[in-house]
């Protein structure tokens, strides 16, 4: 017999065009599409060619403008500040219409570019919704990062506007961003022509006389203007993600594709219905908080929650109990590691017994393998469904899912269950032969792959292909390893690339390792990640000196550290280097990360066959006993 999920995939997979043109009747366009899928130009294939439409009024406007102009859109709650704030559509489309206005009258138009850089507060979400009122191209760059990634992504970008915030709060911490802002404004080529700037009480940006803008003076002079619709495969935004080298990919997410697949993805994988509050717990600089902390909920006519603090220390591991109760939040989206720093603080969920939290129906888990003693201490816990699904920045939303509002699929601990409707996931050997149930292989995704996905690299087409098409013919490539089993279940293993994933974040370890490769007293690096109860992976860096060296080794490490924090940012959570005399490799130079990274986890390992000098594994093993790693479990 066959369920309702293998039902709605096989439509997906058969009729890929009707399928997604009923999903897309769910939107108001100014135009209807004239080709549902143009795949005239392979391997660019674009969604709803021909149509129009405007994203922001899909996701504020149109509610504003109908019932549910009093419902609140956000609901702002900031423990680090001690505020919490609703703001209604009729009140989004308001600010929002304004600050396009800003932007209006300082000269950005279709298809500029403004970058983000702003803590969790509701004006990130406006200057977003803001651009996509009127066809420009945002990038939010998440607050973690230093400077110099803000630089690269500026020089890639090239915005005409930053907008950004005196400050983000952290637990212990005020973070002035103007100063990271001006310093990396600096450092590029590109200069923007002015910025705007949302003055915080916790910290006074100082303001560049011509260059920046005050955004409550600039707001409060401008004139709303209205929405702009643009072509469905006009960009939206660019969300920059670590690549394998130190320069991060710019992906693309086109404006038509995208909100169909985040309004289907709302009612199908998360089962919400329009007026609901959803709460993604994540940040709007990562991708999970560009798709659902903004435009899957709104699209989707709910409330959705930003909220600025942890799950623990904003003040207690009782955090997220709190918002659920208060906000009556009824499904919570946000990282494993979230609920391992809960579980670290309050075993035994004494926090849980404070609050009523009857009406919360789902929590969903993603960004990073969600191991099984988590996900059974969080079921345990809430007494819901806990659904853990696998994607990345460059699919904008769920590969693989229990599809909540089509069916519940029996949940397998460890696996994300099965492949989304709209995806044809494979898992193939070296040869692009498919591997047999249980045999771990190369996930890929066969094109053309459905609405919302990325339909190329911004301002470069032949990085797409060659990172993501090129290694097997007619298949996008994830990057990640793993298996699926004989009831289709997919198990997400590993990265085939050095992507570790921190916390939930992702970040390139080759980028690390240009960093301390750049200290003067640096002869040869590696970076590995290494296994971490609460953030999943941590990263882990070797270094050999230079012959004739002869400082002290601390005060060495304790500048790697730093340099890495001032180049990369805190969120690389870079703190452990240990000096080598030397790093294994194989015959032809390869240094043996893998090797060394199952060392450091205490995990067996085969010696390499191609190992040029296998005595330098003892030393590595040496080292990292020192500093407590390399313990057989
Ligand atoms: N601006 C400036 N700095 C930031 C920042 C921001 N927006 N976000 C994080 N940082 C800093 C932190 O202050 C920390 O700095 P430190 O080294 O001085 O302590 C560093 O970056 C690492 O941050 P984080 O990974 O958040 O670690 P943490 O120790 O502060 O908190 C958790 C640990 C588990 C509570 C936290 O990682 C968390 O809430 N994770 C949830 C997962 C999540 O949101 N993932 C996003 C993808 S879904
Ligand atoms: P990002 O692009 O930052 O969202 O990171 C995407 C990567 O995180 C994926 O390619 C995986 O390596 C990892 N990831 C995300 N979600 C999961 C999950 N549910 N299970 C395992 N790995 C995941």
């Amino acid at each position: 017999m066959t369920t309702k999920y293998e039902e709605v995939y096989g439509r997906s997979m058969n009729d890929p065009e009707g399928f997604w043109a009923d999903a897309a009747e769910e939107l108001h366009w100014d135009r209807k599409w004239d080709k549902v899928l143009d795949d005239t130009k392979k391997p660019f294939y674009r969604w709803f060619a021909g149509g129009l439409l405007n994203t922001c009024y899909n996701a504020v406007d149109r509610h504003a403008d109908g019932h549910r102009g009093d419902q609140p859109a956000i609901i702002y709650d900031s423990p680090v500040t001690g505020t919490v704030q609703s703001i209604t559509y009729r009140e989004l489309r308001d600010h929002v219409a304004r600050f396009a206005g800003v932007l209006v009258q300082h000269g950005v138009e279709k298809g500029d570019r403004v970058i983000i850089y702003m803590p969790m507060i509701p004006e990130a979400a406006v200057a977003m919704l803001a651009c996509a009122r009127i066809g420009a191209i945002h990038s939010v760059v998440f607050g973690g990062f230093a400077a110099k990634e803000l630089a690269t992504r500026i020089d890639d970008a090239k915005p005409k506007v930053i907008v950004s915030a005196s400050c983000g709060i952290e637990v212990k911490r005020v973070v002035e961003y103007k100063p990271l802002l001006d310093e990396a404004i600096e450092m590029a080529a590109s200069k923007p022509r002015h910025t705007v700037i949302y003055q915080r009480p916790q910290a006074k940006a100082a303001m560049t006389e011509g260059r920046d803008l005050d955004w409550a003076q600039s707001v409060a002079a401008a004139k709303p203007v209205d929405c702009v619709p643009v072509e469905a495969t006009h960009p939206l935004y660019i969300l920059y993600t670590s690549g394998t080298t130190g320069m991060p990919k710019g992906v693309v997410r086109d404006n038509g594709g995208h909100a169909v697949a985040m309004k289907w993805s709302m009612k199908h994988i998360y089962n919400v219905e329009p007026g609901e509050v959803y709460w993604a717990a994540s940040d709007v600089g990562w991708v999970v908080g560009h798709s659902y902390i903004v435009y899957g909920p709104l699209l989707q006519g709910c409330t959705t929650v930003i909220y600025e603090g942890k799950p623990v220390g904003t003040p207690d591991a009782g955090a997220f109990w709190r918002v659920i109760e208060q906000h009556r939040v009824e499904t919570l989206f946000t990282a494993p590691t979230a609920f391992r720093a809960i579980k670290r603080e309050d075993p035994e969920g004494e926090q849980l017994k404070k609050y009523d939290l009857s009406h919360f129906r789902n929590l969903f888990l993603a960004g990073e393998r969600c191991d099984p003693d988590t996900l059974l201490w969080a079921e345990a816990q809430l007494g819901v469904p806990v659904i853990d699904h696998w994607w990345q920045t460059e699919t904008g939303w769920a590969i693989a899912a229990n599809p909540m509002g089509i069916e519940q699929l029996p949940v397998k601990p460890g696996s994300p269950t099965r492949a989304v409707p709209g995806y044809d996931v494979q898992v193939l050997d070296e040869n692009g032969r498919q591997m047999a149930p249980g045999q771990i292989g190369s996930i890929v995704i066969k094109l053309p792959m459905p609405p919302g996905c990325l339909p190329t690299l911004w301002g470069n087409d032949e990085r797409y292909v060659k990172s993501y098409l090129s290694a097997y013919d007619g298949y996008y490539l994830t990057g990640d390893a793993g298996f699926k089993d004989e009831d289709g279940y997919l198990w997400i293993m590993s990265r085939i690339d050095d992507i570790i994933n921190v916390a939930g974040h992702r970040l390139s370890t080759g980028a690390m390792e240009e960093v301390l490769a750049s200290h003067p007293d640096v002869a040869e690096c590696a970076v590995i990640g290494v296994a971490d109860t609460l953030k999943g992976e941590l990263p882990l860096g070797f270094v050999c000196l230079k012959a004739g060296v002869r400082r002290e080794e601390d005060a060495i490490r304790k500048e790697l550290v730093q340099l890495v924090r001032e180049k990369i940012g805190p969120v690389a959570a870079f703190k452990t280097v240990t000096v080598v005399d030397r790093l294994p490799k194989t015959r032809s130079g390869k240094i043996l990360r893998g090797t060394m990274k199952k060392i450091a986890d205490g995990e067996e390992y085969k010696m390499p066959a191609t190992i040029d000098d296998p005595s330098i594994l003892g030393e590595i093993s040496a080292a990292l006993s020192s500093i407590g790693y390399a313990r057989k479990h």
